[in-house]
């Protein structure tokens, strides 16, 4: 039987020759010639002055968060999340300061980001504002999709929002001939063994502001102030996420690669494209317009109440084919029973007409992703298609 994996690395010669230099040089830990290149390489393909290299995306999204509060000098910020995304989205907004102040948005039909059209017509950052920045908010490009009306938002909103985009999903995609990350006060990127370029674990943070930089990469380094007789004095609460040079090597060795993978990726799409949204059962996510999107992991919600994903998923699985369900509710998670959250939540227009549900909800009952592997073959991916049009209809 095959073994058609969701979405693993490809790593080669370069790779392992890259680690073995820092292993045979001994700098294996965050000292080491790697990590300045790898932000270096890495700022100048997204278009952003500035980028600081982490330990995983999580903790780049968590620097972005602590550095907003550092700046505005806030610790009571009113944080809009979506609901429909990986925790890790929201999780460090409520790290060190606790779960107050959140509020959860629904999805957008199109692009299944957080909802800015929604946030347009229901909210006003501008008015009631006690100061600038009282408000953060945490926008997602999700599975290779950028977020809707972006740069409106920002035109509208930069200077009264702080703005936060998980672009974690979205290395590759643009909106306009700029890079998703690149839009609002700071974009944050994983290399997680899934992503589009993998460090094992490894994440990014990029501004175009230097003071938020250098606050960033400070606390991302136990916030120690160098260059000082006393090497043990802090100037803040740090952290120690700081990417090895490893971490670094790997990444850059990887990041050679990215237009290969951006290519491959864009391939798998198509193919997938033309096979299956044929019969207008299962509907994809929508572009804005003007960009230029590389989709990261394949993923289709089904138009009607009629699939059981749950089953169709085990007749897959049962063909070697793995596949993942869509995010359940951020909102709707056991620990957030309890917590002081902000209801109600900002729930939205209706996707798939059903008034009564959120789009974070049709999403995570109806939505499927696909094998999307760079690796994987046409072969492969042909026995995909094959039988996930097959064994729906037996269901
Ligand atoms: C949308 C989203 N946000 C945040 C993260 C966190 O990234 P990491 O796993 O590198 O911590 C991920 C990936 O895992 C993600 O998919």
């Amino acid at each position: 039987m095959k073994n058609i994996p969701l979405c693993i690395p490809t790593i080669g010669e370069e790779e392992k020759e890259a680690v073995m230099e820092c292993l045979s040089s001994n700098f294996v830990s965050s000292a080491g010639p790697s990590i300045a290149l790898f932000e270096e390489a890495f700022a100048k393909y997204v278009g952003s002055k500035y980028a600081v290299a982490c330990s995983s995306g999580t903790a780049a999204l968590h620097l972005a968060v602590e550095t907003a509060n550092r700046i505005t000098d806030n610790n009571y910020f009113k944080y809009f999340v979506p609901t429909f995304s990986f925790a890790a989205s929201v999780n460090p907004c409520v790290y060190s300061r606790g779960a107050t102040n959140l509020y959860f948005v629904d999805a957008c039909p199109e692009t299944w980001s957080l909802d800015l059209q929604h946030l347009f017509n229901n909210v006003n950052f501008e008015n009631g504002v006690r100061s600038s920045y009282d408000h953060c908010i945490v926008i997602p490009h999700l599975y290779g999709y950028p977020a809707k009306d972006m740069q409106k938002f920002v035109n509208k909103y930069k200077k009264n929002i702080f703005i936060i985009e998980d672009a974690t999903e979205s290395l590759g995609s643009f909106v306009d001939g700029k890079h998703v990350g690149t839009f609002g006060h700071f974009g944050c990127f994983s290399f997680n063994g899934n992503k589009m370029i993998t460090t094992g674990s490894g994440g990014m943070l990029v501004t175009d502001n230097i003071e938020y930089a250098e606050i960033a990469r400070s606390l991302s380094q136990q916030a120690k102030i160098p260059n000082i007789k006393n090497e043990y004095y802090h100037n803040d609460i740090g952290y120690n996420y700081r990417m090895t040079n490893i971490q670094a090597a790997l990444g850059l060795a990887q990041f050679r690669k990215l237009p290969q993978f951006l290519q491959r990726k864009k391939e798998i799409s198509k193919r997938y494209d033309d096979s299956l949204l044929k019969g207008g059962s299962w509907v994809r996510q929508q572009a804005p317009e003007n960009s230029d999107v590389t989709m990261w992991l394949y993923s289709l919600c089904h138009t009607t109440f009629k699939m059981d994903i749950d089953a169709l998923r085990d007749r897959l699985a049962f063909k070697g084919i793995e596949t993942r369900k869509l995010w359940y509710p951020l909102h709707k998670q056991k620990y957030n029973n309890g917590r002081n959250l902000y209801y109600p939540f900002l729930f939205n227009r209706d996707i798939l007409s059903r008034k009564d549900k959120s789009t974070a909800q049709l999403l995570w009952e109806r939505g499927i992703s696909l094998p999307s592997s760079v690796s994987m073959t046409d072969e492969e991916q042909d026995y995909v298609i094959e039988f996930f049009l097959n064994e729906q209809n037996q269901l």
